[in-house]
Formats: C-alpha cells, structure tokens, sequence
C-alpha cells in the first residue's frame, strides 16, 4: 500500500505542490528517500525514525520507500519531515490516510516528536487555501498561516496530531498574528537644504520611479534614501502580503506579525552581484 501526504517545495517566493509518497516493501529492513532532495531532506530521514521511536512506536521490519513526487523538482528544507513522518504513520495504519488528504502538511521534527518551526509556512498555507485545502503546520507558525485563511491546524507534536484526527483532544483553530505596528524611520525634516534633492525624492515617490543620487562623500545621499520610505504611503494589503512572504521563506516573520511598513535596504557598495540579487540557475 501506498500512503501520500501532500506537502510544498519553496521556489522563490512560489510553493509548488510535492506529494511524499512513503510504500512499505517486504524485504531487508531499509529506509530510503528518493526524489532529488538536499541534506536536509536526506537527514530527515534520521529525524523521522527518532520522533517516531520517541512515541513508543517500532518502525515495520520492511524496506520503507519514501518518494517526494515530482521526483525531478528540487527539494530544499527541514520541513518534508513532518509529512514524511504522518506518510509513514498513515502506510503503517496509525494514522487514517483520509484525514490526512485534504491538508498540506509542513513543519520539521524533533527526535522528541516536538514540531519545529520552519521557514515559508505563509507560502504554504497560501498555497493550500488556493488548493481548498487546510494546513498542518507547526504551533509556533499557526498565527502566519491563519492570516491566508481557514483550516488550519498547528500542532506541537504529532500526537496532538494523531489526537486530534482520532477525536480526543481537537486543536483549537489559530488567530491570525497582529499587524506589526510602523516605526517611524528617519524624517526628510532632518535634511537641511538640498531643496533640489527633496523635490526629486517626492517625485520619485508619487510617481514610483527609480532614483539614482550622484554626490560627493558626506553628502546625505544615504540619508535622503533612508527617508523615502516615510514619504511613501504604507503597503497595501497586496503588497504587505508580498513583503510578508518574502519575511517568511527568510524565516524572519516572527509570530506570525505581519508588517505594513515599506522595506528599506542598504547594502554595502561593495556587495557583489550575487549578494544583492541572489545567485543560483534560473528554473524554467
Ligand atoms: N543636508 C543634510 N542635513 C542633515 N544632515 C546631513 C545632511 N547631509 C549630510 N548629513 C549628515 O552627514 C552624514 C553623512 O551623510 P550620508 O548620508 O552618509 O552621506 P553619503 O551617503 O552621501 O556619503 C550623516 O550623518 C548625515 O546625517
Ligand atoms: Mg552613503
């Protein structure tokens, strides 16, 4: 018997859909994943096996294949675990694989059973919304899911999990997080002269066009930049959501808040190409 559990593969700011397929084959026993993950994903392995021992449960004496289909999409991340471990837990008849097939699952694990945070759950859960279906993901995330919509469960361990599909102990539905408040940044008030300068700024800003500041060392091009984003009306609901899931594959949204003041960056003038954009072959 095949069990599948589906779960997502971050790509950039996109979530595609991955189904990890867990078969138990009579044979030496053996546990395999396959379907081109990285380390952390082939560690997972070692994760899985020691949450599961840590319930008080043996694994079958078979040969366990683990698949994560599409087997030729790259898979990056600590948070196959968790779909692995309730694949497994569904092929060995703990867990009834139809409680399981309409939720994505995400989150990594501790050899305690514990479900840890992992980066991209927003992307997730967004993903899961679109596909109508809820999401698995780890407690201390369930505030960043709850803000892309219903269904969702965060759990802190996998028997919580298994408690709730069995009906004992249900696992209350997470709030979303609240908005993170707007600091206020630097202030074009502090900028003294540079008339010319502050005309360009508001320009820039009321029309969304790019500025570039060409000016002798000291001269207040840095801070003129800091200050645009004070100038620039606060992000919308669209664009938050943008900022917010760029915060959440970096694992930086913390509590689920999601913040509505415009990003500022100021990199080093010495940074490279690749450190400004990100290296990496293009896909497709
Ligand atoms: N017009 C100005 N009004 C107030 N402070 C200024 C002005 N121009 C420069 N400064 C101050 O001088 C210092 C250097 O400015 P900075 O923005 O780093 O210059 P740049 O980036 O052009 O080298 C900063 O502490 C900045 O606050
Ligand atoms: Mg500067």
């Amino acid at each position: 018997m095949v069990a599948s559990v589906s779960t997502v593969a971050y790509l950039g700011l996109e979530a595609r859909a991955v189904e990890v397929q867990v078969q138990l084959i009579p044979g030496l026993p053996a546990f395999n994943v396959v379907g081109l993950g990285d380390k952390a994903v082939g560690e997972s392995r070692e994760r899985v096996r020691g949450a599961i021992a840590a319930m008080g449960l043996a694994l079958p004496p078979k040969r366990i294949v683990v698949n994560l289909s599409p087997a030729d999409l790259p898979k990056e991340g600590s948070h196959f675990d968790l779909p692995i471990a309730l694949a497994l837990l569904a092929a060995m008849g703990i867990v009834d694989a139809e409680d399981l097939a309409d939720h994505v699952v995400v989150g990594e694990l501790g050899l305690d059973a514990r479900i840890a945070p992992s980066p991209g759950v927003l992307l997730a859960a967004l993903h899961a919304s679109e596909l109508g279906k809820g999401l698995i993901c780890p407690v201390a995330q369930g505030a960043e899911a709850a803000w892309a919509g219903q269904g969702v469960l965060a759990a802190p361990d996998i028997l919580s999990l298994i408690n709730h599909f069995k009906g004992h102990g249900l696992l209350a539905a997470p709030p979303p997080g609240q908005a993170e408040p707007i600091v206020p940044g630097p202030d074009l008030r502090q900028v003294k002269g540079q008339e010319t300068a502050k005309r360009a700024l508001e320009i820039a800003a009321a029309g969304g066009h790019n500025l570039i500041m060409v000016g002798p060392p000291g001269s207040g091009k840095s801070l003129m930049a800091s200050c645009l984003p004070g100038i620039l009306p606060p992000l919308d609901a669209a664009e938050a959501l943008e900022v917010s899931m760029v915060a959440s594959v970096a694992g930086t949204l913390t509590g689920g808040r999601l913040t509505r003041a415009r990003p500022f960056r100021a990199p080093h003038h010495s940074a490279s190409m690749a450190a400004l954009v990100g290296g990496g072959v293009a896909k497709d």
